[in-house]
């Protein structure tokens, strides 16, 4: 008798023993390398084949494949889009970070969150944790500053450095401020318009579907910022005033969180002027809302923030992009977020009229 009650709770431990070990939880909250990203992909569309799939949709210059999460409920219609991009610059390495904070928040509150639910339904996100997987893997790899930025195409005619920058290279004012033709500068804007294959590959997948996206997010790194189009100082957005309310209101929603500051305005206004980034060149496709995040700090360590601030940082941008994210969505779809709460209310009122019955 009691050696069989000792035996059942001896596999009863082992069973729990085992499950521990085989799913050990991903640590959100430390920097990752490619590998490791790539692999929890695979476990993200692995353990939500409901809602997650992973697409390829080019390849970088060393011929790795470039890949995104859609993330949405399946509705058998045609469905809007949000895209956001992470680790277009490899040194900076809190952008893949918050691109894989974002995918497990919005993969857990959908299912209890009305709300995100309906943004499901309505809409599918679109996120690229490392989009320049080349240069990312140099800045881990190979470079012991760890402040590669650019991607790793050799350099033109006779040229000896490697790379050049994916932010400058996009098919917007291409080439003509805050630029260099030398390919060994780190804002080197390659050879033509949309030279390089990682912003081919985005320019592809987003151009082919441009009428679909409401919403562009780059994410970058540090100066606390919420950059709107555009980089050139003689081009102005024809939604610039509801760009900056949006994005006032995001840096207020992203003070909330932590208290840190975080400035709004177009890149030659807060920063410099620059031209061939990829947040201006999706504007100029007709995307309504485009953003480029530049998440902490303000230099203190710039872009080797510690890994103890990769969870207030995430924190505090996700409300930040949830909030451009929620007025986008609101604005689409006017009157969706009514009819969840009616269909919620009517259910509300069937479980009571249930209980009464019960009675
Ligand atoms: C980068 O490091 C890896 C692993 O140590 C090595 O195989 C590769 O050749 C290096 N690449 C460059 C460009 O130095
Ligand atoms: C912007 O316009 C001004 C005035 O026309 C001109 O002088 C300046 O060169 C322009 N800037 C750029 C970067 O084209
Ligand atoms: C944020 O900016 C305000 C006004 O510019 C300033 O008073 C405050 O000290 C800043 N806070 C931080 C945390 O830098
Ligand atoms: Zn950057």
């Amino acid at each position: 008798m009691l050696n069989s009650v000792g035996l059942s709770i001896l596999v009863l431990l082992s069973v729990a023993g085992a499950t521990t070990i085989e799913r050990v939880e991903y640590d959100y909250y430390k920097y990752h390398d490619m590998q490791e990203i790539a692999n929890w992909m695979n476990q993200m569309a692995k353990d939500h084949p409901d809602v997650v799939t992973i697409v390829d949709y080019g390849k970088t210059y060393e011929k790795r494949t470039i890949r995104l999460l859609k993330i949405g409920l399946n509705t058998g219609e045609k469905k809007k889009g949000i895209w956001i991009d992470c680790g277009i610059h490899a040194r900076e390495w809190i952008a893949p970070a918050f691109c894989q904070y974002f995918v497990r928040q919005i993969l857990q509150a959908y299912k209890t969150d009305t709300d995100m639910k309906t943004m499901m339904t309505n809409m599918d996100f679109y996120v690229t944790p490392v989009l320049n997987m080349d240069g990312y893997i140099y800045s881990w790899n190979n470079d012991t500053t760890r402040l590669w930025r650019k991607n790793r195409s050799p350099g033109t005619s006779g040229c000896k450095c490697y790379g050049t920058d994916l932010n400058r290279n996009f098919d917007a004012n291409w080439g003509t401020i805050g630029v260099s033709p030398d390919c060994c500068s780190n804002v080197y804007c390659g050879s033509s318009p949309v030279s390089e294959p990682e912003a081919q590959a985005v320019t592809y997948f987003v151009g082919s579907r441009k009428d679909d996206f409401l919403c562009f997010l780059t994410i970058h790194s540090y100066g606390q910022l919420l950059l709107v189009p555009y980089g050139h100082p003689n081009v102005t957005a024809s939604n610039y005033n509801e760009l900056m309310k949006v994005g006032l209101e995001a840096a207020d929603t992203i003070k909330k969180v932590h208290g840190m500051n975080y400035t709004v305005g177009t890149s030659p206004d807060v920063l410099y002027p620059n031209s061939g980034s990829s947040r201006d060149w999706a504007r100029m496709q007709g995307i309504p809302f485009c953003y480029t995040f530049e998440l902490r700090d303000k230099g203190t360590f710039g872009f080797k923030l510690p890994e103890d601030q990769i969870q207030p940082t995430c924190e505090e941008a996700f409300s930040g992009a949830m909030h451009i994210i929620t007025y986008v969505h609101s604005k689409t779809f006017s009157g969706a977020v009514a009819t969840t709460a009616v269909t919620l209310w009517t259910l509300l009122l069937a479980v009571c009229v249930t209980s009464t019955n019960l009675m």
